[in-house]
């Protein structure tokens, strides 16, 4: 070994050096495509020097000569007070300033990963903060975040606490974020990073993606392309408060800092007590957005959600069936009904429970875990009887982090609500909710019971649908000190993830959605819990289009629950045809929301079809590598992605007109993904045309296909009767021997 290689401390799939830890001054983390590198040299600042597509070891020793950041890889406040910083504390003598310097790096296994920890420790002060990296074998995504402790007399007061920066180099960086608004989230912005301060951010409490995300992409080529150019992902794996910063100033540098949102939470911490921030996960690819999001997928599915790997059941869901009218014998039939169409799963949600304050609205009895026995004389029990009879699972909605004013829960127990002393509380919901105090251990115990009295009476319950519908708005703990109400924000969300913890060791199968009042918890904070969230309380196809782009930048299909609603659309009042609606549902988790006793013989029988469709393509779009293709984003008229297996054998193409004008040139859209040497046949499923499509059946190579498309009809062949503005095609290739 050369003595620049002796100098170098690689984490590498390839390369592994152990053996240099105690003289490392450049250590190098890799994934597959990626590398970072940093100058841990022993004494010193920590230094990023880079983070981008893998290098080789030589070339990670001579970066420096190349041009590197060499920026402060986890930046601390107080000797250099001009530029933005990760940390901030106040210490227990007042003084407001780090200085941290490496003292140590090292490497370990960590589960199925590969860690490393770079330990940082304050020059003066018993300070230290450990600045973690953690990779894995079979995914391209890169875990970075910081354990914070010291040994000081007193407490240490956090101000800010970031898990991660990165610089990236001043360019045409354009930014990719998420945003929008209950019943429209996850719609995609993108523009170029401009001079000054952007800062994405949340301050719900409780939820945290209706209106941003806290996932960027940084596409460092200028405009962001699909499948083209070197891209940065970068998600922030937390369910609560957080905050994004990208500072373009006057360096080389755009600075990208992600963390828990300091706002009103400064955080007082107790010597030896440990402050562990999130992880923020990132991800590099040359291959353009869709490239940064099968690496997240492919780690999502593996690593950092429950069940990743599993297919997920076809479900019908009751709400926009029932919303809260709720019967034994309107579950059982449509049970009934999902069964007949071929479905594996049925969900009761809300307005099942509630004795004293029955739950017939979104005013009382939340709290009340009990069954209503009014609507469901015969329980639980009757109704997974009702399951078992017609070959379906049974599944259950629950909101256990909140609480109804008129519920006997609050009434016996005012002291567990999130509220100001002093102060008339603000309600959510309906006027009358409240949040149940999650910091507080005695509450952590009532929201875990809830489940677990489920589970141990009904052991038969296979899916949960946990809902959240209110932010946290009256900042106030009855549990906390005074000296520590700062805390209840970032409290909250530890006593979540202890009740989830418990809820898991002890129920590790049962299938877990996370629902927010739609899609505000589409986050990687609570997804190792979760099986897969709710996307959005719109069902409306044509706007799911644009929900579920965004959503697929950084989630996976088998995450994100789609289903087939009733027209005019709940939500928007739209009328598109069943095929349409279908056909965007398929692109996700199939399911249904909708009363299907106001279904027509003929669209039972079109679902029936979808459905068993579906299964045999599952495998592919919940667990296969996405393409996106044409962006509705472009405004060409259509939108269009595809999922392909690993194998590259299978492909389930997706096409859907967005706009409709009479000789529209639609553009053709070339596919992605395929092995250019494989040849495919060619079929199409759901199909209401008359007549098959001229290609239907054929086949071509990958090359072809990738090349140039096909031309897809932009209307259906049907009955003048039939005749509407909407098209859609999903195609499935099979690779032939
Ligand atoms: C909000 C959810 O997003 C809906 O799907 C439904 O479960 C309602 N809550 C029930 O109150």
């Amino acid at each position: 070994m050369n003595r620049i290689l002796n100098r170098i401390f690689a984490v590498s799939l390839a390369v592994f050096m152990a053996s240099a830890v105690a003289t490392a001054e450049i250590v190098k983390v890799d994934t597959k495509s990626s590398s970072m590198v940093l100058d841990a040299t022993k004494g010193k600042k920590l230094k990023h020097l880079y983070y981008g597509a893998n290098i080789t070891d030589a070339d990670a020793s001579s970066l420096k000569s190349a041009g590197a950041a060499n920026r402060d890889a986890y930046p601390d406040y107080g000797l250099i007070t001009v530029p933005e910083t990760a940390l901030s504390a106040v210490h227990s003598d007042g003084n407001m300033t780090l200085d941290l310097r490496v003292d140590g790096v090292e490497h370990r296994k960590d589960g199925k990963g590969d860690l490393t920890v770079i330990r940082l420790k304050d020059a003066y002060y018993p300070f230290t903060v450990n600045v973690n990296y953690r990779t894995y074998p079979d995914a391209d995504v890169m875990e970075t975040w910081t354990d914070i402790l010291h040994g000081e007399k007193g407490t240490v007061k956090l101000t800010r606490f970031a898990s991660g920066y990165i610089p990236v180099r001043y360019g045409n960086v354009w930014l990719s974020n998420l945003y929008g608004a209950w019943g429209n989230e996850t719609h995609v912005d993108a523009q170029p990073l401009a001079h000054g301060m952007k800062v994405i951010k949340n301050r719900d409490g409780v939820r945290n993606s209706h209106f941003a995300h806290s996932e960027v992409m940084f596409s460092l080529d200028g405009k962001p392309q699909e499948n083209t150019g070197r891209t940065i992902g970068a998600a922030l794996c937390y369910s609560g408060n957080y905050k994004l910063r990208i500072d373009t100033d006057a360096s080389d540098y755009h600075h990208f800092f992600a963390g828990i949102n300091e706002e009103d939470s400064p955080y007082n911490l107790k010597k030896g007590e440990v402050f562990t921030t999130p992880v923020l996960a990132l991800s590099y690819s040359n291959d353009g957005l869709s490239g940064v999001s099968r690496n997240f997928h492919r780690w999502a599915r593996n690593h950092r959600m429950a069940h990743g790997n599993e297919l997920r059941k076809i479900l019908l869901n009751s709400w926009e069936g029932v919303y809260f009218d709720i019967n034994e014998a309107g579950m059982d039939k449509m049970m009934e009904d999902i069964a007949s169409m071929g479905g594996e799963l049925f969900v009761m949600d809300d307005g099942w429970f509630g004795v004293k304050y029955p739950r017939d609205n979104d005013k009382v009895g939340l709290g009340d875990w009990r069954v209503d026995k009014r609507k469901l004389p015969n329980g639980i029990d009757g109704l997974i009887k009702s399951a078992r009879k017609h070959g379906v699972k049974f599944g259950i909605w629950i909101e256990p982090e909140m609480v109804n004013v008129k519920s006997e829960l609050f009434e016996k127990h005012p002291e567990y609500v999130v509220k100001a002393a002093n102060r008339e509380p603000k309600y959510g919901r309906g006027g009358g909710q409240m949040v149940l105090d999650l910091g507080n251990p005695a509450v952590q115990d009532i929201v875990f019971t809830i489940v677990d009295t489920l589970m141990t009476k009904y052991p038969d319950i296979d899916y949960i649908k946990w809902d959240a519908n209110m932010s946290q708005l009256n900042h106030g703990s009855q549990y906390l000190s005074a000296d520590n109400q700062s805390h209840l924000f970032i409290d909250y969300h530890k006593g979540l993830a202890k009740n989830l913890d418990r809820i898991r060791a002890k129920y590790p199968d049962v299938t877990i959605q996370a629902c927010a009042g739609g899609g505000g918890r589409a986050n990687y904070g609570v997804l190792p819990w979760f099986d897969e969230f709710w996307v959005s309380d719109n069902t409306d196809a044509l706007q799911r289009v644009y929900i579920q782009w965004g959503t697929s930048y950084f989630y996976p299909a088998v995450a994100m629950a789609s289903h087939i609603s009733a027209t005019p659309n709940h939500q928007t009042h739209r009328v598109t045809p069943l095929k349409y609606r279908i056909d965007v549902a398929m692109s996700g988790r199939l399911g249904m929301e909708i009363q299907p006793q106001n279904m027509t013989e003929e669209e039972k029988a079109l679902c029936r079809k979808a459905i068993e469709e579906y299964k045999s393509i599952r495998p592919v779009v919940q667990q296969g590598d996405i393409y996106r293709l044409l962006s509705p984003y472009d405004n060409q008229g259509a939108a269009s992605l595809m999922y392909t297996s690993p194998e590259k054998d299978r492909a389930v193409f997706f096409w859907w007109k967005t706009e409709a004008f009479r000789n529209k040139q639609y553009p053709r859209v070339p596919m992605a993904g395929l092995d250019p040497d494989k040849t495919y046949r060619v079929t199409e499923l759901n199909r209401i045309d008359n007549k098959p499509m001229k290609f239907e059946g054929k086949t071509f190579t990958g090359r072809f296909l990738m090349d140039n498309g096909l031309e897809m009809p932009v209307n259906h062949s049907v009955d003048n009767s039939q005749r509407n503005e909407w098209a859609s095609r999903v195609l499935l290739l099979e690779a032939v021997k």
